[in-house]
């Protein structure tokens, strides 16, 4: 990545010592890398918050954007903050539908992010803000799909933020994923992820996403010319693999029934499913691979991936009738 133009930004901090009422002016010196062509038609993307209309007539459609409230608390070490106007002065990412989980994640990027090339490292100042949203469901309580057959956001659950500055994440210690710090914030402005508990975000980023694609799990997507990809809906009796979880995670069968697992292809990482009580194991399924298991006796099942341990758990409760 070569680097047409070089900014400095200080950032500075009062801190008041109770005590003794003493000031002290804290500060930070960030060192940038600002894009050669700042314009916008450059860039060619949509805003993030030009939201594609809902032309879904069976459906409700008051989805609408859900405002963030500006957060409330920002906790003093909080290096990644809150951009407030980011629908307005960040650019749409990607879009990425998971009919398995039945959620929605709309990535937004500010103009440095969104400037990366598919081959470059993301530069200092790179932040990436992924909306959470819950899709409108339609009257027979199935995901309701626009004409392009895609979801609709329904209700924004939570956003979560990762930003990329000189020696970020040092205090994750071997979680770090590079030098990203990441968290997360509810609608109502509040934490849905300290950052002094967003160690286990960079975890997972460093398990699934990995150092060649800067810890930023869907790069490629960004660079499809319509920046949009799924995950397929989950068979009846089935639970799929994607996104580093199962889903369900929660799954119930009768005795005698077979249970299938089969892994996404749109994280090309390899997963198995092994019970921890060792009456059941697939061998590292690769994208697309599956595992079937037929449970012969009622109980509770839990299971997880033996490469991902921490990050992917499940549990199959197999029941008497
Ligand atoms: C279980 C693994 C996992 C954990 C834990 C996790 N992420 Fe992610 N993250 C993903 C995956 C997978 C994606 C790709 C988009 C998707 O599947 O929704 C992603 C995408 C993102 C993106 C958009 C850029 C990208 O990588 O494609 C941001 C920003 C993000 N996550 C921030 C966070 C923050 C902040 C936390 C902690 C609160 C966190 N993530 C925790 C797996 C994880």
């Amino acid at each position: 990545m070569t680097c047409p133009r070089r900014f400095f930004q200080f950032t500075q901090m009062r801190l008041t010592m109770r005590r003794t009422g003493v000031v002290l002016m804290v500060g930070t010196l960030l060192l940038g890398c600002e894009p050669d062509d700042p314009e916008l038609p450059e860039i060619g993307l949509p805003a993030c918050g030009d939201l594609s209309p809902v032309t879904v007539s069976a459906v409700d459609p008051s989805a609408t954007v859900t405002e963030i409230a500006s957060p409330s608390e920002i906790a003093p070490n909080d290096r990644v903050g809150f951009p407030e106007d980011y629908r307005d002065d960040f650019f749409q990412f990607y879009v990425f539908d998971r009919f398995d989980a039945q959620l929605i994640s709309y990535v937004c990027a500010n103009e440095v992010a969104a400037n990366t090339g598919p081959d470059e490292d993301y530069p200092y100042g790179s932040l990436l803000l992924s909306e959470t949203w819950r899709p409108v469901m339609d009257e027979d309580g199935a995901l309701a799909v626009d004409d392009d057959g895609r979801l609709i956001r329904g209700e924004l659950a939570f956003a979560l933020l990762m930003r990329k500055e000189p020696g970020f994440g040092e205090d994750y210690g071997a979680d770090r994923s590079g030098e990203w710090e990441y968290v997360g914030f509810l609608p109502d402005g509040s934490y849905h992820t300290r950052p002094e508990e967003s160690a286990s975000c960079a975890a997972c980023h460093t398990m699934g996403a990995m150092g060649e694609r800067d810890f930023v799990f869907r790069t490629n997507v960004h660079h499809l010319p319509d920046r949009y990809a799924r995950t397929d809906p989950v068979e009846e009796g089935e639970i799929g693999i994607s996104r580093m979880a199962y889903h369900p995670a929660d799954h119930t069968v009768s005795v005698g029934e077979t249970v299938q697992w089969e892994n996404s292809t749109i994280d090309e990482t390899a997963h198995t499913v092994t019970g921890l009580d060792g009456s059941f194991g697939s061998d590292p399924l690769d994208p697309g691979g599956t595992f079937s298991h037929t449970f012969t006796a009622p109980g509770r099942y839990e299971y997880a991936c033996a490469l991902h341990p921490e990050q992917m758990r499940g549990v199959v409760e197999v029941t008497e009738d």
